[in-house]
């Protein structure tokens, strides 16, 4: 594996692979060692041309905790205002020393330039392009999924934990504007590969074009979806206005009574069911505060396992060790 690019074409057994080492690094981070020497000496580049909290902090994290040196790169305020290209960005970046670049952009297909162009010749890791995919963030989201359900390890017998389900058969809904949303294309095929039965529930105008050929069970309905199946954790997306002509915004209280995720269906869900969202959230609108604080929420969990899940995809790409950690 030299580059994560995307998840559809991510293997399960790579993919568990990152999962049964991110599991390590997240006790390796919770014992008296708080820095792993295995980067010391190496340099990651955060090329971001889109804005991220969480993402870029956490690649950021991800690194300074296996000792690597960190250059953060954002397009606001940099030469590209002035005009300067993709590929000199990237090139003059490069010529301070990189040794993995971990890049966003609102073009669809960016990260995937980069690994082909021979501009550079170092791992690239897809942090976001465009609506295209996420791959990061669907990791992270199965790794958050698969502990919450006591799936630990997936790798070999099925977990031990509470629930015994790992992600095989495991129901999970995913909610809202799947059309501009990169983290629902990677969860689609990551949640799919690791076994989950993976459902869309969203207007048609906020579903893409090809989204019934997908491995996923589609509805229209919020409420007939929530009367129909058990879910085991439900993932509310966040409206992209951005991605959006002006004149397609939906309307604020029609969208949150028909597809957010109010006090009342909170109450409809399964007890036992989880409740995610890549973040940024807007609470009133996908999702409301008593679903957003409840504790069945994942999200600040999502955040926090985010950090070891970008450890795993550095160490990684960067050592090429497939399992574990020296
Ligand atoms: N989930 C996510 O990608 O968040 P940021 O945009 O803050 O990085």
């Amino acid at each position: 594996m030299k580059h994560l690019l995307d998840t559809s074409s991510l293997s399960r057994e790579d993919a568990i692979g990152i999962l049964d080492i991110a599991e390590e690094m997240t006790q390796v981070s919770t014992r008296e060692v708080k820095k792993l020497p295995v980067l010391r000496g190496r340099t990651v580049v955060n090329l971001f041309f889109e804005d991220s909290t969480r993402t870029r902090l956490s690649f950021e994290a991800a690194a300074k905790r296996l000792s690597a040196d960190v250059l953060n790169f954002s397009a606001k305020g940099s030469s590209v205002s002035k005009g300067e290209s993709l590929q000199d960005t990237v090139q003059t970046i490069s010529a301070m020393g990189a040794d993995a670049i971990v890049v966003r952009h609102s073009a669809a297909g960016t990260a995937q330039r980069l690994a082909d162009t021979g501009w550079i010749d170092v791992p690239v890791v897809n942090a976001g392009d465009g609506t295209h995919e996420h791959p990061t963030q669907a990791l992270l989201d199965a790794f958050t999924l698969r502990r919450a359900l006591g799936g630990f390890p997936a790798s070999g017998a099925a977990g031990e934990g509470p629930r015994g389900l790992g992600l095989d058969g495991a129901k999970v809904a995913v909610v809202g504007d799947i059309l501009h949303s990169r983290v629902a294309r990677s969860n689609v095929h990551l949640l799919h590969r690791l076994g989950a039965d993976v459902h869309l529930i969203a207007p048609p105008t906020l579903l893409p074009w090809g989204a019934q050929t997908w491995p996923v069970t589609i509805h229209y309905d919020f409420d007939e979806a929530l009367g129909s199946v058990d879910f085991d954790a439900v993932m509310m997306l966040r409206v992209q206005h951005e991605r959006m002509h002006e004149s397609f915004f939906p309307n604020a209280r029609e969208y949150s009574r028909l597809w957010g995720l109010s006090e009342s269906r909170l109450r409809r869900l399964p007890k036992e069911a989880f409740i995610m969202h890549p973040g940024p959230m807007n609470r009133g609108f996908e999702i409301s505060a008593a679903a957003a604080d409840s504790p069945r929420a994942l999200v600040l969990d999502q955040v926090e396992n985010g950090v070891s899940v970008r450890m795993a995809v550095l160490y990684r790409l960067l050592t090429g060790q497939e399992e574990t950690i020296d």
